[in-house]
């Protein structure tokens, strides 16, 4: 698959949740395309590639987030390019849902993106240039059973986006959401089998979408050939939503 046609030579990237899964596929898209990549992540890479620099950042430190993107600022002299990709499911139908699992999904895949969009935003805004992707999800365009924490803070996501798209809009800022269906990752290698099945069978084509699947879409969100298009939610799905 082709995303070696775009090139981001002299863009500085920060990708959260880069170390693996979706989010390493991204940062490997990246540096291959020529981007210095800043993966933020709880975990130490499971990759190597080079052009990618890993900074270990719990997305839940508020300070730690902040500390991180400044020393990423004072390295490189801007960030062009963010992709807020970091996420963690703890399913359980609502009347079982701790709330402890409520927070700790919402901490993560909706206030993680926000602390580290909300500090990146005054350098983008000085530069009056900017290219931000958060990855979604379907089921955060619809509900999901079993789901309530991680489909709201999608939800939630998809708001910040479109807010973000409509607030830096005027100073050349970009922001879009991704809303992948199911990819085969870590995340979901582990559902049961009937779940997995039940995704397939909504799938108008029928089978799980890659890594490479979700990066390709994000790449173009990112490149110059999407610089007009803002405040959207592109799903990478295979049609499950169709
Ligand atoms: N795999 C799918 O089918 C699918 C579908 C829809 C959306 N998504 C979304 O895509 C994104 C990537 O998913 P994936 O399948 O690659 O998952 P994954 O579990 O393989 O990777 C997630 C990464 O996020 C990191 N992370 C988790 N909590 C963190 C924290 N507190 N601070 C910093 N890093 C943290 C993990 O260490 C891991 O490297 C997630 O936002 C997920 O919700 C995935």
């Amino acid at each position: 698959m082709g995303t070696l046609h775009y090139d981001f030579t002299g863009d500085v990237a920060v990708v959260t949740g880069g170390a693996r899964g979706i989010g390493a596929a991204i940062a490997s898209a990246l540096a291959a395309a020529g981007a210095r990549v800043h993966v933020f992540d709880a975990c130490e890479p499971e990759f190597v590639v080079p052009g990618v620099t890993a900074h270990l950042v719990d997305l839940r430190d508020a300070d730690a987030v902040r500390a991180e993107v400044d020393a990423v600022l004072a390295e490189s002299g801007g960030v062009q390019l963010l992709v807020n990709n970091a996420g963690v499911t703890r399913d359980a139908p609502l009347w079982k849902l701790a709330e402890e699992d409520w927070q700790a999904v919402l901490d993560v895949n909706l206030t993680g993106a926000f602390r580290v969009l909300a500090a990146l935003a005054p350098a983008m805004r000085e530069a009056r240039h900017g290219r931000v992707v958060q990855i979604a999800s379907i089921n955060g365009m619809r509900g999901k059973f079993g789901q309530a924490n991680y489909s709201a803070s999608k939800a939630g996501l998809i708001g910040l986006t479109r807010t973000a798209a409509l607030e830096l809009g005027r100073r050349g800022i970009t922001v879009n959401a991704v809303a992948p269906g199911l990819i085969d990752s870590a995340m979901t290698a582990e559902l049961p089998s009937e779940i997995r099945a039940r995704a397939l069978e909504e799938s108008a084509l029928g089978k799980a979408g890659s890594v490479e699947d979700v990066a390709a879409t994000v790449l173009f969100l990112l490149s110059e050939a999407a610089r007009h298009i803002t405040g959207v939610v592109v799903p990478v799905d295979g049609g499950q939503l169709a």
